[in-house]
């Protein structure tokens, strides 16, 4: 399955491949030609930017700059499911379409044992977003990548990804490092690295330093609310925790309030709960309240976008 995935690779196509927070759709960032498919086959807006994934630090270096900080946390967080967006190096070799004309590239090494197998073998970074189609929920199983995509594109299956939500990106590009996107690495572990505070640049005012961070993302087709303490008609459930509301569709992402378990199963839930919707079940969805600890952050930011009106 790998040899097949390099082949692609090399011959300019888009592959789907498995990490530990979430499926990408990966091509050859050195590439213009495989870069531009991704755009094309996610419908991703050309202005928002693409992460690349390497093996190492040593390639990750060959097209970024580290700063002190940067190689701090690249030391204590690599391979894991942490984005460093750095300035390019001068002799770079990364499509322009990557990085979509910023002077900053997003780089993440990932702790899976497939997607390290694939980059130890291939010469380049791939360039990978998330294996969904822009806006709508991102994939933890082979089988969401090939729900959305069809035979138009090969997934190298690597099971359920066991973190479930994506990485949490940090700005490393200047000297005062801060959050772009929450995720399993939290404020706290990142703060035991870096001794001082980090702040979290909401998107959601003023400017958007990450491109992806609209307020409309990872939703379902049918609507979705947040905090739910009653349910309404027709609404399918998802609870946290010990819950006495009673729905006819229900999915509890941790019985026992586990926000880590929570995380990874939160959007095959919400897979699951829009194909109720699809097939007319279920007109919306309803969510109970989930801790904003940990990495229930990152649970809520993508709640909140999933519940965002389009
Ligand atoms: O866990 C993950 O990060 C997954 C897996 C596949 O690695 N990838 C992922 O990629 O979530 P994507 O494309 O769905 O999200 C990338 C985010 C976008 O919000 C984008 O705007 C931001 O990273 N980004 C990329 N390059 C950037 C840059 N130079 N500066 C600021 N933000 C950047
Ligand atoms: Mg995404």
């Amino acid at each position: 399955m790998i040899q097949r995935a390099l082949q692609l690779l090399h011959a300019s196509e888009v592959i789907g491949l498995p990490t530990e927070t979430v499926y990408g759709l990966g091509g050859d960032a050195t590439n213009s030609e495989a870069v531009a498919k991704i755009y094309t086959l996610k419908g991703r807006p050309s202005f928002n930017p693409l992460i690349i994934h390497i093996a190492s630090l040593e390639a990750a270096k060959k097209h970024a700059i580290f700063n002190s900080m940067a190689l701090k946390l690249a030391a204590k967080f690599w391979p894991g499911p942490l984005t460093l967006v750095l300035p390019l190096q001068a002799n770079h070799q990364l499509s322009p379409l990557v990085t979509a004309g910023l002077d900053t590239v997003a780089i993440r090494c990932p702790n899976h044992p497939i997607a390290q197998k694939l980059l130890s073998l291939y010469p380049n970074p791939i360039a990978a977003p998330s294996a969904n189609k822009s806006g709508y929920i991102s994939p933890t199983q082979a089988a969401h990548v090939h729900n959305c995509f069809g035979d138009k594109v090969f997934v190298l299956d690597g099971g359920s990804s066991p973190i479930g939500l994506e990485s949490t990106i940090i700005d490393c590009s200047t000297d005062v490092i801060s959050i772009l996107r929450p995720g399993f690495i939290t404020p706290i572990d990142i703060e035991a690295v870096t001794d001082n505070m980090v702040s979290y640049q909401d998107p959601h005012q003023g400017i958007i330093k990450s491109p992806g961070q609209l307020k409309t993302h990872y939703a379902p087709t049918i609507p979705l609310r947040m905090n739910a303490t009653e349910i309404l008609p027709n609404e399918g459930l998802l609870s946290f925790g010990n819950c006495n509301l009673i729905a006819e569709f229900e999915l509890n992402l941790s019985l026992l309030g586990n926000v880590v378990e929570a995380a990874t199963n939160l959007f095959d839930f919400m897979h699951k709960m829009d194909k109720l919707g699809q097939d007319g079940k279920i007109t919306s969805i309803a969510v109970t309240h989930i801790p904003n600890d940990g990495i229930g952050i990152a649970i809520n930011d993508r709640l909140s976008r999933a519940a965002a009106k389009k």
